[in-house]
């Protein structure tokens, strides 16, 4: 049997660069390598609130983007976590086998619990949930950014500990980063993560922004006070400028950018950006044109995957003497 990937993107706020360049086109790349499976994880978004009619559209904007950035439905199901009841249940088990002090210790929680007034107990169960995810399809392979190695630690030490208590049932999934592009920086804070969540129009680009509006941000970018780019000490700012563009576009290198002024580099980096997301946008547009093809798609998705989510979850119902 081919090793099985996994790897989910919450529907909440804009998919951004860092989206793409973190997550969803290594996924592309590597999906015919293995069976694939792509989850829109509206479980994990409700950890924060979300308003129901926006979460509900971003559900399927999610899996249409999916598609666009080259997902083919056809080669990986891509389903939406909550219309498989299993994610859940399992993520019930493994919360009983979990320490509450690892998930304390998890820094998402700590940065995300922070913001909230009340701390709503899904946010601790985070990476329980994700997890779940994973071991309910019993994936080999989780294509992240950078963020989530360490809640893939975690899942590795839930499903270690579950195997040495109840008997070896789950396999070990391998985080797997991208070459380039695993951590994405803030155009307007170099020093922040490329976030969703993060307030501020010069702050991410999204991936259906229009070429103007990515030409604007990027030359907004917070850089430094050098006139020019010297390829062999970049400060944070043009580095992640940097970094962008070369994911974006092979021909990016450290010597064709070296000595470039600020204003030369950061149009030939938004060139770039603007060229890798032309064809994503418009698919995207063919993709949604048709507004029966992605609920098409997702009910195709989940009636791929409910067998073996339903068959982990009675081994594992089992295996810990429950009623099955
Ligand atoms: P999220 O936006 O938290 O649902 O993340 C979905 C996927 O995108 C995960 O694999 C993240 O690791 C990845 N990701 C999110 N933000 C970034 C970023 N700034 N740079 C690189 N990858 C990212
Ligand atoms: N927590 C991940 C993020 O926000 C999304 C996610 C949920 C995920 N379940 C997963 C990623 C399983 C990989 C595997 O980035």
């Amino acid at each position: 049997m081919k090793t099985r990937v996994f790897s989910g993107v919450q529907p909440s706020g804009q998919l951004h660069i860092g989206n793409y360049l973190g997550a969803l086109k290594n996924w592309a790349e590597i999906q015919s390598l293995y069976q694939s499976i792509f989850c829109i994880v509206d479980l994990h978004a409700v950890t924060v609130y979300q308003d129901p009619a926006v979460l509900s559209a971003k559900i399927r904007e999610t899996a249409a983007l999916f598609i666009a950035a080259g997902i083919d439905p056809e080669q990986s199901s891509i389903i939406v976590q909550s219309s498989v009841p299993a994610h859940a249940e399992l993520a019930w088990l493994l919360t009983c086998v979990t320490p509450v002090g690892w998930l304390n210790r998890m820094t998402q929680f700590k940065a995300k619990a922070e913001k909230q007034e009340t701390v709503g107990d899904g946010l601790l169960q985070y990476p329980v949930l994700m997890t779940a995810d994973i071991l309910l399809y019993q994936a080999g392979v989780v294509p992240v950014g950078e963020d989530q190695s360490q809640h893939l630690e975690l899942a590795r030490d839930i499903a270690q500990r579950f195997n040495s208590i109840y008997g070896d049932l789950f396999i070990m999934p391998a985080t797997h980063l991208p070459a380039v592009g695993a951590r994405i920086m803030g155009l307007d804070d170099p020093a922040q993560k490329m976030s969703k969540s993060a307030p501020g129009s010069g702050h991410a680009i999204a991936l259906l922004d229009d070429p103007k509006t990515i030409q604007k941000k990027i030359a907004r970018a917070t850089t430094d006070s050098l006139p020019a780019v010297n390829a062999e000490s970049m400060g944070p700012g043009i580095a992640n400028l940097f970094t962008i563009g070369q994911a974006c576009e092979d021909s990016i290198t450290r010597e064709s950018v070296d000595g470039m002024r600020y204003g030369d580099f950061k149009k030939r980096i938004a060139e770039a950006v603007i060229a890798r997301l032309e064809p994503i946008q418009r698919r995207y547009l063919e993709v949604t044109s048709d507004p029966a093809y992605v609920p098409a798609i997702l009910t195709q998705g989940r009636d791929r995957v409910l067998p073996i989510a339903e068959d982990t979850v009675c081994k594992a119902k089992r295996a810990m003497g429950l009623y099955v």
